[in-house]
């Protein structure tokens, strides 16, 4: 696997990503998707939603708001206990998340652990700065991570809000606007794909961990005592999701939450890691949260989030299992899962992205064989094919340097036109992986290119 400062080098130089207000010296921690990027964000986006509701006919879709009411945020629990355990080096003033001092110094990890009993491992053993070395830590405070703003002209703590810390809030709330548009009945989900905002002590790691992201969540409501079936259910899904877009079963392991240290609202918890060039770590959780939101919305609303099953007429809080994942953690693992520098027989390398077709930025690209003669033929074939897929039209140096650029960032086929296909409609296709040449004719590509998008 590349080193992740090669992997930042590639995304920058390829157009996949960008240091964010990189003009003005950039602002810390904050990226930018470029033309490749943001198709690579969307095709994720668009594979996850085909898996998780369109291809699940129980599921539906939904976009709130990123500003919600404040009592969303008193009733889910975030107001009061939505913190990141905070301490400061006295020495060098430079700020840790006690936790992660912790887990750094020993692997100990120290997750349901109150304050103060960290700041006594800490403190007894003799954990150092990791900055200047020093044993001089500030008591360990609850520093809230969620983002404040104001609404309306008057900044003043009754106009004061806050930006979404996780899509979830904003299914639970729609709970029952759902249930009463949809004609849904329990079990069903509901999917959110959306930007959140944390204001994260330590983020880090390219883009694994920042203050600004994006999550697909799926809040699946069930019958209680149905939750653990469809736990099991959708962490398959999630496994396979990943595996039959190509995630190598070597770079993923599973890590069940034990008893002691799962949250309050929870009766299981599993994380799917992914081996990052730092060591395994989260890239998508799924908790069993039992009927602990819908509850605390309907003690807060007063609106009842009960359910009336139609055939027993049976009355019930549902529970929930939702499946969360950040976009950028995706991203990145497909990125890293598939990047290689590969040796030919004749020695050369070869820069090669393996990411399955369904997530390439350019599932094609149309090369004319000699610009002069095969460009008008080539221009047409992109303009047809972009009508369906993401193309790209490429004509400049010779046919051999664009295979390799198209290689280097993903692109499954190379269609390449040349002096035959004047003659009889024929072109060269060529595959991104086994560099096979086949010749096809160009009424048959659609359906090759859509059979390599099956997943
Ligand atoms: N609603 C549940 C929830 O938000 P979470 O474990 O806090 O659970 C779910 O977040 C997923 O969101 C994580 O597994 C990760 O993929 C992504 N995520 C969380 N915080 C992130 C951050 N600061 N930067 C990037 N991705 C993040």
């Amino acid at each position: 696997m590349v080193k992740l400062e090669e992997l930042v080098q590639y995304a920058k130089t390829n157009g996949f990503i960008y240091q964010g207000s990189e003009i003005y010296g950039g602002l810390a921690n904050t990226w930018d998707y470029g033309p490749l990027g943001s198709l690579l964000k969307n095709n994720i986006k668009s594979a996850w939603i085909a898996k998780f509701q369109k291809e699940t006919k129980e599921n539906v879709l939904l976009d709130s708001s990123i500003l919600l009411n404040t009592d969303v945020w008193k009733a889910s629990g975030h107001l009061g206990n939505f913190s990141d355990p905070l301490t400061e080096c006295r020495s060098c003033n430079q700020r840790f998340r006690a936790d992660n001092l912790i887990e750094q110094f020993d692997k100990t990890n120290a997750d349901g652990w109150s304050n103060e009993k960290m700041y006594q491992y800490i403190l007894s053993n003799k954990i150092p700065c990791p900055s200047c070395g020093a044993h001089d830590f500030l008591p360990i405070r609850s520093f809230n991570m969620m983002f404040q703003t104001y609404q309306g002209v008057v900044m003043d703590s009754a106009n004061q809000i806050y930006l979404r810390p996780e899509t979830a809030q904003g299914i639970f709330i729609n709970f029952k606007n759902i249930l009463r548009t949809s004609r849904k009945k329990i079990p069903f989900g509901v999917c959110q794909v959306g930007k959140s905002f944390r204001n994260e002590i330590t983020p880090g790691n390219f883009v694994f961990r920042t203050r600004e992201f994006e999550q697909m969540e799926l809040e699946f409501f069930c019958k209680p005592g149905t939750e653990k079936k469809w736990f099991n259910y959708w962490r398959e899904k999630m496994v396979s999701f990943l595996t039959s877009l190509g995630i190598k079963n070597e770079n993923l392991s599973l890590y069940d939450h034990p008893k002691e240290a799962l949250s309050h609202y929870s009766n299981a918890t599993t994380d799917i890691h992914f081996k990052f060039p730092w060591g395994f770590d989260e890239l998508w959780g799924i908790a069993s949260r039992t009927d602990f939101d819908l509850k605390a919305h309907q003690t807060q609303s007063k609106e009842s989030m009960e359910y009336l099953d139609p055939e027993t007429n049976e009355r019930y809080i549902p529970y929930v299992v939702e499946p969360s994942v950040g976009v950028e953690r995706l991203v990145l693992s497909f990125l890293l899962n598939g990047l290689e520098m590969e040796k030919l027989d004749s020695g050369e390398d070869r820069q090669v992205l393996h990411i399955h077709p369904r997530l390439a930025p350019y599932k094609v690209a149309v090369l004319p064989l000699v610009k002069k003669e095969h460009a008008n033929y080539a221009n047409d074939l992109y303009l047809e094919l972009a009508k369906t897929f993401d193309c790209i039209y490429d004509e400049t140096q010779n046919i051999g340097k664009r295979y390799r650029r198209q290689d280097s960032i993903g692109t499954y086929l190379c269609i390449t036109v040349d002096h035959q296909t004047l003659i009889d409609d024929t072109v060269t296709v060529r595959n991104r992986d086994s560099m096979e040449q086949i010749r096809a004719h160009v009424g048959d590509l659609k359906r090759i290119i859509e059979e390599t998008m099956i997943f």
